[in-house]
């Protein structure tokens, strides 16, 4: 199983704060942004990731991340974004470090309370196709939205006006490798990006589509001057937690 964290993008909503540097390397309580999706991954079990960014201040995530190895990961690789092309289009530029691989992607503002290793191994335990998770949120709208029957997805819709349910998808995205093959095909959206819920949605077309729900809290911290705050104060939350 590889490991791909996202960490491209202007972050044109956290401006001025971004406008020399990437949000990624952005203090959340007592580190950077990045080591939060990077630990987990590692904790998880990962031990070869891809780090795709582009944008401000590209070449200071080598400086501050290095080979890896004070993860304790055996391997930390880079892709470089060119452009504003979206989700899935960053995940498209692993394809050759992923190979015939699965992997698991996490967009690296999303900071998560519950470990990612059980979601992995319930991918392990998957046949085949994708999983991605799913938690319940006051504001749907904001994000992708999904619709379940079981553990089966059986809808997303890209912030809906109208939601359908209160599960919002996640920056989490477990895929085979049959991900490539869809990307290749896509066409850009409105926005004018490769939409990481058109990848989905393929998975969802063929019945192969699973989710899980985070119990624990869930931040999105590159979403807002406020998400980035509410993630730096749940963050030392759980730190005093360990403490005790
Ligand atoms: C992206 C996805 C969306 C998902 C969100 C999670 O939105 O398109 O489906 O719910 O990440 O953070 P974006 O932040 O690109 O607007």
């Amino acid at each position: 199983m590889k490991g791909v964290v996202l960490a491209g993008g202007l972050g044109t909503r956290l401006r001025p704060l971004t406008s020399i540097t990437n949000k990624h390397l952005l203090p959340v309580y007592d580190r950077p942004m990045i080591f939060y999706p990077i630990q987990q991954l590692a904790a998880a079990g990962i031990e070869d990731v891809m780090l795709v960014t582009g944008g401000n201040s590209a070449g200071d995530f080598l400086r501050l991340l290095g080979d890896g190895s004070s993860f304790g990961l055996n391997s930390l690789n880079y892709a470089y974004q060119e452009r504003e092309g979206g989700i899935a289009e960053a995940i498209g530029l692993t394809r050759a470090f992923v190979g015939s691989d699965r992997f698991v992607v996490i967009l690296g503002d999303n900071i998560l309370e519950d470990p990612l290793g059980p979601f992995v191994e319930a991918f392990r335990a998957q046949e085949s196709g994708a999983r991605i998770l799913l938690k319940e949120v006051d504001n749907p709208s904001d994000y992708g939205v999904a619709e379940l029957n079981g553990d089966m997805v059986v809808s997303i819709v890209e912030k809906p006006e109208h939601p359908a349910s209160p599960y919002a998808v996640i920056g989490v995205y477990m895929y085979d490798s049959y991900a490539f093959d869809v990307i290749r095909g896509l066409e850009p959206s409105a926005r004018g990006e490769l939409e990481v819920t058109d990848l989905n949605n393929a998975y969802l077309q063929r019945g192969e589509l699973q989710a899980d729900i985070l119990s624990g809290w869930w931040a999105d911290s590159g979403c807002s001057i406020d998400g980035l705050l509410e993630a730096g104060i749940r963050a030392r939350q759980i730190s005093r937690e360990i403490r005790v």
